[in-house]
């Protein structure tokens, strides 16, 4: 009875805790807000000094004694207390005073698949401490599905792939549950890395992160394109040491990119390769979906639909797919529980 009046007035929150970016979506509000993953630290005394968007200006700006610390690597939390604190402070912002007056809420967080059990406790912890009265945890793949309002109920196979900052995720889901899945540490900061690389060697310039995705989103494509596209890159001379603007096009940048596209694709073929037959005929019909900030990389979706010859589409709003479908699940947690990962420390809906 208690519990039913607590999830009346219970302003519950479905978080997607991305390794780039983090959304919160409130039951019955939608998304509220979405802000970078990073937390800036005083080394010296630990404190924390700024959450998301303000500590992201900070990366690569700070004195030697701040740093500008990325809690989640790969989709994983590597700094615990880090992302506890963030975690707190998206709950609080989210919830205003109610956090104080209110019964606390119930809190669904998105992981990758295929995370061990460790990693799933941590994500599960991370939300009890930070405040949630219960937590549940989706796969991100399932999430985005549901965000995508792909048919996942349905005796048909759904071809999903998620490519974030930290990871790419491909999965097959029919009836409710994940058939196949596989989770690759090849997608948007290895892109950065690749160009970061790419101009180290070929044009002996030394450029940052940041610099480094501006141009990926600028100009980045993983097919040619029809129009050729340029930039000027800033960094500094390797060998003078002094900084140096040079023009890089279209597919200097391809070029960078290409070893990884290359990756990701594969590993959809395989994924598609190791599909039960009945789902790949499904598949073929509905296409492959794309999701994650990493599905806006030019061309790609034309790339896959070349290499593969199943037809690939970018769904509407790839990056907030994984938290509007938590959010779903949130508002339908009766229908949808199915669709939670179940561990031993889950807990009933109530
Ligand atoms: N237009 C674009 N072209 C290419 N890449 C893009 C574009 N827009 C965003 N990205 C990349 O998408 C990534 C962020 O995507 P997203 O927010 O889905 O990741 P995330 O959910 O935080 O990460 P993960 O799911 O791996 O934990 C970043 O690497 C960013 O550079
Ligand atoms: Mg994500």
């Amino acid at each position: 009875m208690l519990n039913k009046l607590f999830s009346y007035f219970s302003e519950d929150i479905a978080i997607d805790l991305g390794t780039a970016n983090s959304r919160v979506y409130v039951r019955g509000r939608g998304i509220i807000f979405q802000e970078p993953s990073v937390v800036a630290v005083n080394q010296k005394t630990g404190q924390i000094l700024a959450i998301g968007a303000d500590a992201k200006k900070m990366v690569g700006r700070t004195p030697t004694h701040v740093t500008a610390i990325r809690p989640l690597i790969n989709g994983v939390i590597s700094d615990f207390e880090v992302t506890e604190q963030m975690l707190r402070y998206f709950l609080e912002k989210a919830q205003k005073k109610k956090f104080i007056l209110g019964p606390r809420p119930r809190v669904i967080i998105g992981i990758p698949c295929g995370v061990t059990e460790v990693e799933k406790k941590a994500a599960y912890d991370a939300a009890k401490n930070a405040g949630a009265r219960q937590a549940f945890l989706i796969e991100e793949p399932m999430a985005a599905a549901i965000g995508a309002r792909l048919p996942i109920e349905e005796a048909g196979g759904n071809f999903i792939v998620d490519i974030g900052g930290g990871t790419t995720e491909i999965a097959v889901i029919s009836l409710g549950g994940t058939v196949i899945a596989k989770s690759l540490r090849i997608a948007g900061d290895k892109l950065n890395e690749d160009i970061i690389n790419h101009s180290q060697e070929e044009y002996k310039l030394l450029i940052g992160e940041r610099t480094a995705e501006e141009i990926k989103i600028a100009i980045g494509s993983a097919f040619p394109l029809k129009e050729k596209k340029e930039m000027p890159l800033r960094g500094r001379n390797l060998v003078t040491g002094l900084p140096e603007e040079i023009l890089v096009s279209d597919e200097d940048i391809r070029k960078a990119l290409e070893k990884s596209v290359r990756q990701i694709v594969s590993a959809v073929k395989l994924m598609i390769e190791e599909t039960p037959p009945e789902l790949l005929s499904d598949i073929m019909k509905r296409g492959i979906h794309l999701a994650g900030g990493g599905a806006l990389l030019r061309r790609l979706d034309t790339l896959i639909t070349k290499e593969i010859k199943i037809p690939t589409e970018i769904i509407d709003d790839p990056m907030t797919a994984v938290v509007r479908g938590a959010g779903l699940v949130l508002e339908n947690l009766d229908e949808l529980e199915k669709v939670l990962v179940g561990t031993e420390y889950l807990e009933p809906p109530q």
